[in-house]
């Protein structure tokens, strides 16, 4: 499929942007898109898929909210549409197996199996948390404050790079073997946020602290600086998860799509801070 066009949607985001940058280094032709790109594709509108679709072969799908009954009813809608306009192949960002707090997880399920329904070659990518929320999300703030104020407790996590979950999204799009599987995606150890929280602190020579709150204390915190009730909940959750130590377990996955092991988080926090993400 190398000479073929890929569709990449979610194309500004921490995975999105990552997968057409390495697609367009291998000469893979790329639609980059999302609903402020210049391809404009919202799954919300569906007058803005069947031009993305145009002549593709290979999806990459991001779904924000997946886990939502509307997100898997237009995952389901958007690859029939897919299969009809002759793409045949897809690969979907997904959740750590079936047992992410927050999401529905038979509208995981039901969004999961919707590109193969729709006849399409499928692998899903369910990764673990993604080094980059550090520095390119939601915890970006918190690390830039000197103090990441969090109700994790010593909770561990195989925290996983972008990086590699858009070198293993590429393989998957580009090469053979895929099809059918799900792959779990870890980082090569795993790490409370007091680890990542001191692996940031290092790379950037800053005197950076974590302090682990309840989760009554730290929703109040949220509540305070006016952040919405929904993502004070689903964060809680979230944080839950990580504290219960469910994810706290390496996979092995992207070692054996890409035949290297994962990038681990010191690397990535020195390369972050050097190219200085984190300058106040
Ligand atoms: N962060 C984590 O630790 C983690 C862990 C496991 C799974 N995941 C899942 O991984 C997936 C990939 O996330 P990511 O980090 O690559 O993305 P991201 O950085 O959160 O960016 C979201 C992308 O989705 C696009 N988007 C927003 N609303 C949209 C809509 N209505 N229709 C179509 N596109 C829309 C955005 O485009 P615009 O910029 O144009 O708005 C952007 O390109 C997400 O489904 C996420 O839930 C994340």
């Amino acid at each position: 499929m190398n000479d073929e066009m890929i569709l990449v949607t979610g194309a500004t985001g921490k995975t999105g942007r990552r997968v057409a940058r390495r697609l367009r280094e291998r000469g893979v032709p790329v639609r980059a898109a999302s609903p402020s790109s210049a391809v404009r594709l919202d799954w919300n509108d569906r007058t803005t898929w069947e031009p993305a679709l145009r002549q593709v072969a290979g999806v990459y799908l991001v779904a924000p909210g997946l886990g939502g009954v509307q997100e898997a009813e237009n995952l389901a809608a958007f690859t029939d549409r897919a299969a009809a306009a002759g793409v045949r192949r897809a690969v979907l960002v997904s959740f750590p197996h079936a047992d992410t707090p927050g999401p529905d997880t038979d509208q995981v399920a039901a969004a999961e199996q919707a590109p193969t329904r729709a006849g399409l070659e499928t692998t899903v990518l369910r990764p673990r948390w993604f080094f980059q929320n550090f520095s390119e999300d939601f915890l970006r703030d918190p690390v830039l404050s000197g103090d990441v104020r969090l109700p994790a407790g010593d909770g561990e996590e195989a925290f996983v790079d972008a990086e590699d979950i858009a070198a293993v999204a590429v393989e998957a799009l580009t090469g053979d073997g895929h099809a059918g599987r799900a792959y779990e995606l870890s980082g090569p150890r795993t790490m409370s946020f007091a680890d990542a929280v001191a692996d940031i602190a290092r790379a950037t020579g800053r005197d950076i602290g974590y302090t682990p709150l309840s989760p009554e204390s730290y929703a109040a915190e949220q509540r305070a600086h006016g952040v919405p009730e929904e993502w004070v909940r689903l964060t809680v959750d979230l944080y839950a998860h990580v504290r219960s130590g469910a994810l706290g377990s390496v996979t092995g996955d992207v070692e054996r799509v890409l035949g290297r092991p994962p990038r681990d988080f010191a690397d990535y926090a020195r390369e972050a801070a050097a190219q200085g993400v984190w300058n106040t």
